[in-house]
């Protein structure tokens, strides 16, 4: 169980492309905020596949490119248990999103929505799934997920901001 005030859980699929590169910016994007003392960050995906496996070569080379170091990252599988210590639930797609509803307890009172309601970029809500695509499909996950990462921060920097005002 984490001591940080807010906790947060990004999900996809196979937990080996778009969840890790959240994971991996957005602390990136904490650090350079100075919230990574208030916040806990974690990754997962609805699917078992690829439990224990570091991201995708691709994931990591496109992220790498762009300065995020995800090697340390290991795939784990989305728990019931991770309703009771997160506040944000954030999917990659619908798909994910509706696979964690389905098991939500009806007094879930943390938040339950698409990554991409975070970013500013228009008439796209989902992190389109580059697994069977080409290395330009890697390139748009992390541009999209850049967007909604910084998009997150400035929203936490409001609440917690207003948490102590
Ligand atoms: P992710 O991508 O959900 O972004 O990690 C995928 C990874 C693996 C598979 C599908 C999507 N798969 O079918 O194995």
């Amino acid at each position: 169980m984490s001591n940080a005030r807010v906790n947060i859980l990004f999900v996809c699929l196979g937990n080996i492309c778009r969840s890790p590169t959240a994971h991996g910016v957005f602390i990136k994007k904490l650090q350079d905020a100075e919230l990574s003392d208030l916040i806990h960050v974690d990754s997962c995906g609805t699917g078992s596949w690829h439990v224990g496996a570091e991201p995708d070569q691709r994931t990591q080379a496109a992220a790498m490119a762009r300065g995020y170091d995800l090697s340390d990252l290991r795939a784990r599988k989305f728990e019931d248990q991770d309703f009771g210590q997160y506040d944000y639930i954030l999917a990659m797609d619908v798909r994910n999103l509706a696979d964690v509803i389905k098991d939500a307890p009806y007094d879930y009172d943390g938040k339950l929505q698409l990554f991409l309601d975070y970013s500013d970029v228009e008439h796209l809500s989902e992190v389109p799934d580059p697994y069977y695509g080409g290395r330009d499909g890697f390139d748009r996950v992390l541009s999209l997920i850049e967007s909604a990462s910084e998009g997150l921060v400035k929203h936490l920097q409001q609440d917690l901001i207003g948490e102590t005002a």
